[in-house]
């Protein structure tokens, strides 16, 4: 049998077992997913090969740390320096980044985006920058204060605190802050905020519901996606990568629609 699993702190609530393992039954493959719980991310290799994994998922807080301990990284996640899925190549560690393309096919059917707004400069906003200069979107961020924006000064994009925000015309406006998370705030002034919306057409949170901004947007006449798709598709592009190409990519992608609407 081959074992996966997700690390993360908190992983409880995680519905990557239910989608990967839906997969794994539906195509009679003998493959199972866990969950392990990882507070400490010092051990993350050495407990990788202890529990005999073929392959894993990372989510935070650990990105950062799985992409310094694989033996190689590919792809994005070179460049964005943070990895979410590991492979088991040989002995070796393969480490992959599958959410940037998860959130791209997860807005595949917006069309002709040039000017993106990204609020909030934490590690998912990386991984968006990353992948929206390699579409040549042209991008800029706003971040509630300065001190997390210089993390984005190698890029040559312009950065923004709530400070000296001036809003322009944006094709596309993406929350990727914590804010509306854990309660309904939104992540910039409202005012501010209906004036991006003037001069849009689509608004995405990365966060799984239906957030105050989201709300606000659809008000607004904006078409509008929140971010359990960029879930389910991050977790299609890491599945493709467990199996191996033994499964066409839409049979993954139906599959773990389904079971994570269930
Ligand atoms: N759908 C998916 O598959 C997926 C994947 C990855 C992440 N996510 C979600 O993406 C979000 C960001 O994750 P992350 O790992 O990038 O987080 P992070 O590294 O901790 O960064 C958090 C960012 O949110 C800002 N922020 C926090 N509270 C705020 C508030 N009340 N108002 C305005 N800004 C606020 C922070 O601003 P300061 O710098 O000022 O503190 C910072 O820029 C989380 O909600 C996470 O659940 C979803």
């Amino acid at each position: 049998m081959k074992l996966f699993t997700i690390f993360g702190d908190p992983v409880s609530h995680s519905k990557s077992p239910i989608i990967h393992n839906s997969v794994f039954l539906k195509f009679n493959l003998n493959y199972r997913y866990n969950r392990t719980l990882l507070k400490d991310g010092s051990n993350l290799r050495d407990l990788y090969f202890e529990l005999g994994l073929s392959g894993a998922s990372i989510t935070v807080p650990h990105k950062e740390t799985a992409f310094k301990i694989c033996d190689e990284v590919r792809g994005t996640a070179k460049e964005i320096q943070a990895v979410n899925c590991f492979v088991t190549e040989g002995d070796k560690i393969i480490g992959y980044n599958t959410d940037i393309d998860g959130f791209l096919d997860s807005i595949a059917d917006f069309t002709n985006i040039s000017k993106v707004l990204i609020i909030g400069a934490g590690g998912t906003a990386r991984a968006l920058t990353v992948g929206f200069l390699n579409k040549n979107f042209d991008i800029e961020i706003v971040n509630r204060s300065r001190e997390r924006l210089l993390n984005f000064s190698n890029f040559n994009i312009k950065l923004s605190d709530w400070n000296n925000f001036e809003p322009s015309n944006y094709d596309l406006v993406v929350n990727v802050s914590s804010a509306g998370l854990k309660d309904e705030s939104l992540p910039i002034d409202k005012k501010i905020l209906i004036d991006i919306f003037k001069n849009s057409k689509y608004a995405v949170d990365v966060i799984y519901k239906k957030t105050t901004f989201l709300k606000l947007a659809e008000e607004m006449g904006l078409k509008t996606r929140d971010g359990s798709m960029m879930l389910v598709y991050q977790g299609v592009r890491a599945n493709l990568l467990f199996t191996d190409g033994k499964i066409a990519r839409e049979d993954i992608q139906k599959e773990m629609i389904l079971a994570y609407n269930l």
